[in-house]
This record gives structure tokens, sequence and C-alpha cells, in this order.
């Protein structure tokens, strides 16, 4: 499926392959505990933390389990944040992930990189339906699901368990037909208002 890692590039950014040299990046991303909150990942300490991670990512890849791309601003090769199906299943689902650098929050650069990597996620790896789980109180991740036309599937309590906790998260859904539809009518330029259900 991947004989050569997919790069996708959006208005702003370059979605690309994450290599041996981003490691101080993604550690960096990773040690900041705003970034890691809601993460379920304990900030990094030092950088084998961050190996870990970047060798499960390589892991799925070659397994074609996983897929994760960098998110690099467009002119730049270091990453600020990652995106990707932490898994996927081919005609059926994938669980889409992502983060960001905090300096670049609230720009827009998630629900752009998610649009692609959607696309992606749709087009050629066949997914029909993507989730995404949320830990309850991550406001933005809610909303930059919202604004991708993801429906609010419901809450679920101890959905997950992690370092001796329970946690409750939400699960959002989108399936390819709604995805398609949306996008249409953005290039019409017939775009509804996003739902702004209660959560
Ligand atoms: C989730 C995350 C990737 C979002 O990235 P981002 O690039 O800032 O997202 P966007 O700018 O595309 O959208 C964020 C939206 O949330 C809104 N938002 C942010 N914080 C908010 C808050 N506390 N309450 C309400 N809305 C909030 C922003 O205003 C924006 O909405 P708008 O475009 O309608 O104004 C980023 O916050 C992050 O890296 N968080 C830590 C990692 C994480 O939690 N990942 C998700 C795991 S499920």
């Amino acid at each position: 499926m991947f004989e050569t890692f997919p790069q996708l590039t959006t208005e702003r950014l370059e979605l690309i392959e994450i290599k041996k040299t981003h490691l101080i990046d993604f550690f960096n991303l990773f040690r900041d505990e705003r970034v890691a909150l809601y993460y379920q990942i304990i900030p990094f300490k030092e950088a084998k933390d961050a190996q870990v991670y970047l060798d499960l990512f390589e892991f799925r890849l070659k397994r074609e389990t996983g897929i994760r791309w960098g998110i690099a601003l467009k002119g730049f090769t270091e990453i600020i944040g990652t995106i990707g199906f932490n898994s996927f299943q081919r005609n059926h689902t994938g669980n889409l992930a992502y983060d960001l650098q905090f300096n670049f929050w609230n720009r827009g650069y998630a629900t752009e990189a998610a649009r692609a990597v959607l696309e992606y996620g749709f087009d050629h790896l066949q997914i029909r339906r993507v989730e995404a789980d949320v830990v309850i109180g991550n406001t933005a991740s809610d909303r930059v699901l919202v604004k991708l036309g993801f429906k609010f599937d419901g809450a679920v309590p101890t959905r997950m368990y992690w370092n001796g906790s329970y946690y409750d998260k939400k699960v959002f859904s989108l399936s390819r037909e709604d995805f398609n539809r949306r996008g249409e009518e953005r290039d019409s330029g017939n775009v509804f208002p996003e739902p702004l259900p209660e959560f």
C-alpha cells in the first residue's frame, strides 16, 4: 500500500514522513504538558521517550495498520505537530489523532491538516468511516472535529484505562459520504453553518 510515503500538501502546510532528524522536534512537542494533557502521554523527559513513539509509528506503517504524518509549515523542514490514523482497516474504519505545538494553536492548522488526511484516508485507504475519541474537557479537539463535520456519537464512561486511571471519552465519527458532501458544499460556496451540539 505504501511504496513511498504519501506526502500531502495543503494551503499552508506540508504533511511529511517523520524521519530520525525530527526526533528533537517530536521530543519538544510532547515535553510540553499542555500538549500531552489529553493524550494519555506522560510529558517526555528525554529523547528516548520520543523515540518509543517514533518506533511505534514506524511499526504501524510497516504493517499498514496506521499512518502518521509530521506537520511542517511550508518552506520549513522541522515538524510542529503530527497527525494521522492510529489505526485503520481498509474498507472499514480509521481512528484519527492529531497534535500541534502550543505556539501554533488556534490558527486553523489542525483542521487544515485533518482535511487533507481525511481525504487521503477516504480516497486511498478506502476507509468508510473515521472515528475520533476525545477526553472530556479537550474543547479545542471537539471543535476541530465539529468544524470537519464529525458527528458526536456519545460520551462513553471509562472508555479508556491508562496509567492506573479511567477516562470518559466523547466519540465522534465521520462517514465518507458526509465528508464528500461537505466538501462539495464548500466548493460550491454553499457552506452550511457548523453545528454546535451540546456535549
Ligand atoms: C487539538 C489541537 C490539535 C487543535 O489544534 P489547532 O490547530 O489549534 O486547531 P484549530 O485552530 O484548527 O481549531 C481549534 C478550535 O478550537 C477552539 N478552541 C480552542 N480552545 C478552546 C477552548 N478552550 N474552548 C472553546 N474553543 C476552543 C478555537 O477557537 C478553534 O475554533 P474556531 O476555529 O472556531 O475559532 C491542539 O489544541 C493540540 O495540539 N492539543 C493537544 C493535543 C490534543 O489534545 N490532541 C487531540 C487528541 S484527541
